[in-house]
């Protein structure tokens, strides 16, 4: 079996080696025939902030023809503080940048709630959007969202960073390069976090219920249990899962953790072969009854420029850029941000009412 190669932001061998380009920051004439496209930001706190403007600077460092041009932020501090990062034109209001600024994407950056509305401002611009997760408060608004960017002819992609993060890249391309012998079988996941104030499910899980679809296809039917806090948001959840390909899967996920602490497992089992990936750093495979387990754990040279690559954020946001151009296909359709709210949704219904949910019967998916 060949290992999968899969980039992690470091200098390309080529030029670290044979051009002197350590850093890899040498003129890169494709990257530089792409389209320039303008970006602009609405929602300019902490992920904005530690992420994405990180995730543009990284691209840019490499040759990408991208600029940042304005950022929205109804906090004023907010916006001029982003502003001065992004070195971009602050505003108040979505609507009015957009109008102003008229960019060719507009991530949206902002609290949950305000998701859809900015979506809606840019989608009746005409302009494509990278949408933070959860796509939407719930389903249906998440997928007439969908249907409105369909029906206008708009791009609409939702974040799920981790699929562009190398552990999970790795797993995914040996899953599909064969490694586990037979598609997959099983999923095991666990999610853990201690911060009090992020919603255990829309804010943490969600990043899981988009890997677990990922991994293992459409989830067809749920259970799950949880146990609650006096607030009555989920404390600790216990969810099992049937695929569409027969394929059967369980996760736990709990705010009872920590958050500093391992927090992430995945386990996905083939026939007589089964990969883990830990707290998204280690990729293990066990393929062999009496041979080694054959362990990927990238190491962090000096040469890598940003961690926003590891996270997943550049490789996203690269990606997307791509799509918009028509040079690529989108990786991540707003769609499948709607079926890991849809999952949510029948997760919070099962909790509630001791039963297993079928999703398409229920209306939950895409
Ligand atoms: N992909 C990931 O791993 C990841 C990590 C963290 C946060 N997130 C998501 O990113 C989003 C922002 O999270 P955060 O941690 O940066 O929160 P934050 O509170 O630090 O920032 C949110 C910002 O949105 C602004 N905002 C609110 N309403 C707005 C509106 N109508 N127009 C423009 N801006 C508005 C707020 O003023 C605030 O500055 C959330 O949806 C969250 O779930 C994703």
């Amino acid at each position: 079996m060949k290992w999968p190669a899969i980039d992690f932001g470091h200098t390309p061998y080529e030029a670290a080696f044979a051009r002197g380009d350590v850093y890899g920051i040498g003129a890169d004439d494709a990257r530089a025939r792409k389209r320039a496209l303008s970006v602009a930001i609405a929602g300019a706190g902490g992920v904005a902030q530690a992420k994405w403007l990180p995730a543009i600077r990284y691209l840019q460092t490499r040759g990408e023809p991208v600029t940042l041009v304005a950022v929205a932020d109804p906090r004023p501090e907010t916006a001029a503080k982003a502003a001065m990062l992004a070195q971009a034109e602050p505003f108040a209001d979505v609507a009015t940048m957009l109008d102003r600024a008229r960019p060719d994407l507009l991530l949206v950056l902002a609290a949950d709630p305000a998701h859809v509305p900015i979506a809606d401002a840019a989608i009746a611009r005409g302009i494509a959007c990278l949408i933070e997760k959860p796509l939407a408060r719930d389903f249906r608004e998440a997928a007439a969202l969908v249907g409105r960017a369909a029906q206008a002819g708009v791009l609409l992609a939702s974040v799920a960073n981790k699929r562009f993060s190398p552990p999970y890249a790795m797993a995914k391309a040996l899953v599909d390069g064969g490694a586990l012998k037979a598609a997959p079988t099983v999923f095991t996941g666990k999610f853990t976090l201690g911060y009090p104030y992020v919603d255990l499910l829309e804010g943490g899980t969600v990043h899981l219920l988009d890997l677990v679809q990922w991994f293992m296809g459409p989830v067809t039917r749920l259970h799950a249990r949880g146990v609650h806090w006096d607030d009555g948001q989920p404390r600790s959840v216990v969810i099992s899962f049937a695929f569409a390909s027969g394929a059967i899967g369980t996760l736990m996920t709990s705010a009872a953790g920590m958050s500093f602490k391992p927090w992430e497992r995945v386990e996905i089992v083939g026939r007589n072969a089964f990969l883990i990936v830990d707290d998204q750093v280690e990729t293990t495979l066990y393929d062999d009854e009496t041979g080694p387990a054959k362990s990927w754990r990238p190491a962090v040279p000096n040469t890598l420029m940003f961690d926003e690559a590891f996270g997943g954020y550049a490789g996203l946001l690269e990606n997307t850029l791509d799509a918009v151009r028509g040079v690529a296909p989108l990786a991540v359709p707003a769609r499948d941000g709607a079926a890991a709210v849809g999952l949510i949704e029948a997760i919070r219904r099962s909790i509630a009412e001791d039963r297993d949910i079928d999703i398409a019967a229920e209306g939950l998916a895409p």
